[in-house]
């Protein structure tokens, strides 16, 4: 597997052809955040219109700080998981009073944040900081057992781990923004759950689940 013939053809493939999105208009971390809370358990097409409003409300850091918790759920209403708002502000407020209304670019600092996982610390970092650091959703689990022939059942927390290892040796160091982002704009365009269009993709070439006729089967998911 050529990992370097990967990267360039994953990055120049999000280049051309990314989705233009709001929170693609620039690496504002706190733009970044806002987006990547939203779109955890909500699709693109419905966050765009909630985060364009949320910005214009709450354009900055601070303004959400300074808010109302009324005025905050109010925002979000329609979007659901309010918890995910009430973290969001809670940490948007520990960042103001703890780092200045800077976010924290270290990893160990904004993992402490209310509402950081492991995903959004990885896209934060990645896509706001240039940080080469896996963010690993389900849509990125789907495209890379397929390039990669994983079998592991993807609703183990320890298939989520070994595609963190994965793509922490994976990644580019030159453009981890890209990369992770391609991993996600492949997953939602491309390599999605049900009828991939495995034809018109970009890294054809090197998918093992094409390359065996399997893509259907993959990801493996035990169903609870
Ligand atoms: N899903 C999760 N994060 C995303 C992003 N930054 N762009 C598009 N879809 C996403």
């Amino acid at each position: 597997f050529d990992r370097e013939l990967f990267r360039q053809n994953l990055i120049q493939w999000f280049k051309n052809e990314q989705r233009v999105l709001p929170w693609r208009e620039n690496q504002d971390p706190y733009r970044v955040w806002v987006s990547e809370i939203m779109l955890q358990q909500t699709r693109v097409d419905t966050v765009i219109p909630y985060f364009n409003n949320f910005l214009l409300k709450f354009p900055t850091l601070e303004a959400l700080a300074e808010a109302d918790e009324q005025e905050v759920l109010k925002a979000w209403e329609g979007l659901g998981y309010y918890s995910r708002a009430r973290n969001l502000q809670n940490a948007v407020r520990e960042v103001v009073e703890e780092y200045q209304g800077v976010v924290p670019s270290e990893p160990e600092e904004i993992a402490k944040l209310k509402g950081v996982g492991p995903y959004t610390k990885g896209a934060i970092l990645s896509i706001a900081y240039d940080k080469p650091i896996p963010a690993v959703d389900g849509n990125v689990m789907r495209v890379l057992s397929r390039i990669l022939h994983v079998e592991e059942d993807i609703a183990k927390p320890s298939t989520k781990k070994l595609f963190e290892e994965l793509i922490t040796e994976l990644i580019s160091h030159e453009d981890p923004s890209s990369f992770n982002q391609g991993l996600m704009e492949l997953g939602a365009l491309v390599c999605t759950p049900k009828n991939p269009s495995c034809l018109l993709c970009r890294i054809q070439d090197q998918c093992r689940a094409f390359e065996q006729g399997i893509e259907e089967e993959l990801p493996v998911k035990t169903s609870k």
